[in-house]
């Protein structure tokens, strides 16, 4: 510093530039310096008295706590888990009805099953049960099997797969499209004769009824709520489904709709709680 008039006489390390011009100067460091050094020096002390600190071959330098954050961690657990256990003990006793009539066994339900719903169910499902193309939304008051908490439960439990046969063979491309046309018309209202003859002569009536609604023991879809389980919902789509079936085996286009059994992939309480998570993501039905 050329403005500092002491620094001719501070001592040099020797070093200097420019003909000394430029000396390296030996000052001391500023006092906050080194007492912000001395400060952190005991602290590392402390620290390393209290606890572990050093890793060893083999082992580690314990620190006179005792503490870990694994201990911390495995404390913390046992706490929720003694927190938890009346509710675990108490569902797995009940039917999944009778949770479901418990207003505080069934928040406490909820919130595991949207866990392990997650975990689960959702790559198939959607996030929250919105469904993915080819997968049934779960979170609305459409169902295929039912959407009463036993019958969820049953779904869950025994997996489920839909079956109808491809009709592309049998039918005649005017039949095909006479039948799409009036499918669609269902659900906006518009009736279409030629397809309506199609319907009941092909037995099509005979898996989704006289009134084409769907009959929930065989998972056959409601087509007249405008609600798509293959999507989209598109003449092109249904039309498809009706040329290739559902799950049949003879037809290498069908559409695939398996639900797979988790009878041995979770317990019983495990799919109770998602039975009661799914029932309400539906808003019940
Ligand atoms: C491999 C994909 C897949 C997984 C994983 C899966 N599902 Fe499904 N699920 C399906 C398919 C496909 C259907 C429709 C079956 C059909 O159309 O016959 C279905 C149907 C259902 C139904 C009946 C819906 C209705 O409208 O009646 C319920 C309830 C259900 N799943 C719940 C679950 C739950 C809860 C899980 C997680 C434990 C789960 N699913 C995991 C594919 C899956
Ligand atoms: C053997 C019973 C059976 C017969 C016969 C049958 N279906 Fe189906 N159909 C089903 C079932 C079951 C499903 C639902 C499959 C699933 O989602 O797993 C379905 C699904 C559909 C769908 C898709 C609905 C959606 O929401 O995407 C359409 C469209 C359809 N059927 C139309 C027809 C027509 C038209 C005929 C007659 C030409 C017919 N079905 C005959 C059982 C049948």
């Amino acid at each position: 510093m050329s403005d500092n008039k002491n620094a001719n006489q501070t001592p040099d390390t020797g070093h200097s530039w420019d003909d000394g011009a430029l000396r390296e100067l030996l000052n001391e460091p500023p006092g906050w310096w080194k007492l912000g050094m001395w400060v952190s020096l005991a602290w590392v002390l402390v620290y390393f008295i209290l606890y572990p600190s050093i890793p060893l071959a083999t082992d580690f330098t314990k620190g006179v706590m005792g503490w870990t954050a694994i201990k911390e961690y495995k404390a913390d657990l046992k706490e929720v888990e003694e927190l938890r256990a009346p509710y675990e003990a108490k569902i797995k006793k009940m039917s999944a009805s009778a949770i479901l009539a418990d207003s505080e066994l069934s928040s406490y339900v909820e919130k595991s099953g949207k866990v392990l719903f997650g975990d689960r169910c959702a790559a198939c499902h959607g996030s929250g049960g919105a469904g993915n193309p080819g997968f049934p939304v779960l979170a609305d008051d459409d169902w295929l099997y039912g959407g009463d908490i036993n019958t969820i439960e049953a779904s869950i439990t025994d997996g489920r797969e839909g079956g109808m046969p491809a009709f592309g063979g049998s039918l005649s491309a005017q039949q095909l499209d006479d039948v799409t046309q009036f499918v669609i018309g269902l659900a906006q209202g518009t009736k279409h004769a030629a397809g309506a003859a199609v319907f009941e002569e092909q037995g099509c009536s005979g898996c989704h009824g006289e009134d084409a609604k769907g009959v929930t023991f065989m998972g056959s879809a409601n087509l007249t709520d405008g609600i798509y389980r293959f999507t989209p919902g598109t003449a092109e789509s249904v039309k498809y489904t009706i040329a290739h079936g559902v799950n049949d085996g003879s037809d290498p286009e069908t559409r695939n709709a398996v639900m797979p059994s988790f009878a041995d992939k979770l317990t019983e309480t495990e799919i109770k709680k998602l039975a009661v998570y799914v029932y309400k993501l539906g808003g019940g039905q």
